[in-house]
C-alpha cells in the first residue's frame, strides 16, 4: 500500500515538471517568467561560445565551482588525461546561481513536498538557459543574461530529485544542452578509489530518502565487476545549515558533525560488516567545507572501543566536486562544444546570481530577517508560473550570511577572485 501511494506521488510530481516543460514550449520567445528563448542555440557555432551554468540550492554548489575553475586533470590540447599545468577551463566562463530564497533543498522530502522541489530544480535550469534576470536594483527583470550550454547541478539534493526531469526537458526542448549532475560522478570517484572497505554516506535528509547513492554506487561497482560493500548513510537536517552558519543552527559545526558522525557509524554497525568503514562520500556540496571537523569527529569516535572495528584507522574522502568537473570536460569535449585555445565565451568574466525573496509579489510570507517564511515556504504547490515569490539578483557578498563570505574567502580562493575581490 505504502508502495502504491509513493509510486501515485511520483506520478504526480513528474506532471507537474510536464506543466513547466509545457509552459516552456508555449512562451518561446522567452519573455514571460519560467520560459527561454528557445532561438537560443541555432547556430551551432555560437553555441560553443556560450558560458556554463552551475547551480545549487544555495552558496555550497560554489565548492564545486572552485573545482571547475581550478581542474588541471587533461591535457588541453590533446584532450588526454594529465596535468599540463593550464586549466582545463581556461577559455571557458561560467554563470552560478543559487537558490538561496528557497533553501534548503534537503528538508523537502520530510514534509512531502518533493512535487514542488522537482519544480524549483527544473525552474533553476529554466533561469539559467534563459536571458532574464534583475539587475542590481529595480523591480523589473532585463534580458541581457547569456543562454547556457551546459548545466551543472552543483547539489546533491537537486541531482537527486531533478536531475532526470532536467534531462528528460533537454530532450523534449531539443536544445543540445549537456546536463551533468554530482552523483554519478561521486559514485564514479568511489569506484575510482579502488578501496575495498565500508562505504558511508553523509548528505541531506532528502538526498538519503531518496537513496540515490547506495543505488548509483552499486550499479557503478557492478557494472565495472567490483563486489558491492556494505554502505550506510546518514542523512542530516542541521549540518548544511550550521556550516553557513545560519543562527537556527546555535551549535559548533564540529558538535554537529560528530553527531551525524556518530549516527553513521552505528546505521554502519547495524549492518553487520565485516571491513570497518573506509569510504566516506561527501554527499552535501557543504561537506567538503567541514572535512577537518569530520574527520576529527572519526578519529575521536575511533577512540571509544565500541566503535574501534567499525571505523578504518585511515579514512578516504570522496568529495563528487572534482569528479564532476572531470565529466563535464569530457562531455563538452565530447559534444564539441569547447572552446579551443585562442577562442573565447560571449562573457569576459564569471557571474553570479541568487534568488532572494520578491517582497513587492501580495502574497508572500518573511519571517524576521527577511527569509522566506519557514511554513510558508514548504507549503507551495507547484503549477503556479504567472506567480513569483522570489528573482534571481546579482550575488553580492552583503547577500550571503557572514560566516559564508568568509568561508568562501578563506576556503575557495579561486571563486573569490572571481567574485571580484
Ligand atoms: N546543496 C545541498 C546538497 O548538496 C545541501 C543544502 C540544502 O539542503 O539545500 O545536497
Amino acid at each position: 500500500m505504502k508502495t502504491l501511494s509513493a509510486l501515485l506521488l511520483l506520478a504526480v510530481a513528474a506532471a507537474h515538471a510536464a506543466d513547466l516543460v509545457e509552459h516552456v514550449k508555449a512562451n518561446a520567445d522567452g519573455r514571460p517568467a519560467f520560459s527561454f528563448d528557445a532561438g537560443s542555440w541555432t547556430d551551432t557555432e555560437a553555441v560553443r561560445h556560450l558560458p556554463v551554468g552551475v547551480f545549487d540550492s544555495g552558496i555550497g554548489g560554489l565548492t564545486v565551482l572552485e573545482a571547475l575553475l581550478n581542474l588541471d586533470s587533461f591535457h588541453n590540447d590533446t584532450l588526454e588525461p594529465g596535468a599540463d599545468g593550464l586549466p582545463d577551463f581556461a577559455q571557458e566562463r561560467f554563470i552560478y546561481f543559487g537558490d538561496q530564497a528557497n533553501m534548503p533543498y534537503g528538508n523537502y522530502s520530510a514534509v512531502n513536498r518533493t512535487d514542488y522541489l522537482r519544480e524549483l530544480i527544473l525552474k533553476d535550469a529554466v533561469f539559467l538557459l534563459g536571458r532574464r534576470a534583475w539587475p542590481a536594483k529595480g523591480q523589473e527583470p532585463t534580458y541581457d543574461k547569456p543562454p547556457v550550454k551546459a548545466i551543472v547541478i552543483a547539489c546533491n539534493t537537486a541531482t537527486a530529485y531533478g536531475l532526470e526531469d532536467i534531462r528528460k526537458a533537454v530532450e523534449t526542448w531539443k536544445i543540445p544542452v549537456i546536463v551533468v549532475g554530482v552523483v554519478e560522478a561521486g559514485a564514479r570517484s568511489v569506484l575510482e578509489s579502488r578501496n575495498t572497505g565500508g562505504i558511508g554516506i553523509l548528505a541531506t535528509v532528502g538526498t538519503c530518502a531518496s537513496r540515490v547513492y547506495p543505488r548509483t554506487i552499486s550499479s557503478t561497482l557492478g557494472r565495472a565487476g567490483q563486489r558491492v560493500p556494505v554502505i550506510a548513510q546518514q542523512g542530516s537536517a542541521t549540518l548544511a545549515g550550521a556550516i553557513e552558519g545560519d543562527a537556527a543552527f546555535p551549535d559548533s559545526v564540529s558538535a554537529y558533525a560528530m553527531k551525524e558522525v556518530r549516527a553513521l557509524a552505528e546505521a554502519y554497525r547495524a549492518e553487520k560488516p565485516e571491513t570497518p568503514l573506509q569510504t566516506i562520500v561527501l554527499g552535501c556540496t557543504h561537506y567538503p567545507l567541514a572535512k577537518e571537523e569530520i574527520d576529527t569527529a572519526f578519529a575521536t569516535l575511533r577512540q571509544d572501543s565500541a566503535f574501534r572495528d567499525i571505523i578504518a584507522e585511515r579514512r578516504s574522502f570522496v568529495n563528487p566536486a572534482e569528479a564532476t568537473a572531470r565529466e563535464l570536460f569530457r562531455e563538452l569535449a565530447r559534444s564539441k562544444l569547447r572552446l579551443k585555445p585562442g577562442e573565447s565565451c560571449v562573457m569576459e568574466r564569471e557571474r553570479f546570481y541568487l534568488s532572494v525573496p520578491r517582497v513587492e509579489e501580495v502574497g508572500i510570507q518573511l519571517s524576521g530577517d527577511g527569509s522566506l517564511d519557514k511554513d510558508y515556504k514548504y507549503s507551495r504547490s507547484p503549477g503556479h508560473f504567472d506567480f513569483e515569490d522570489t528573482k534571481n539578483v546579482p550575488l553580492t557578498v552583503d547577500l550571503i550570511p557572514k560566516n559564508s563570505a568568509n568561508l568562501i574567502k578563506d576556503k575557495l580562493p579561486a571563486v573569490w577572485k572571481a567574485l571580484g575581490h
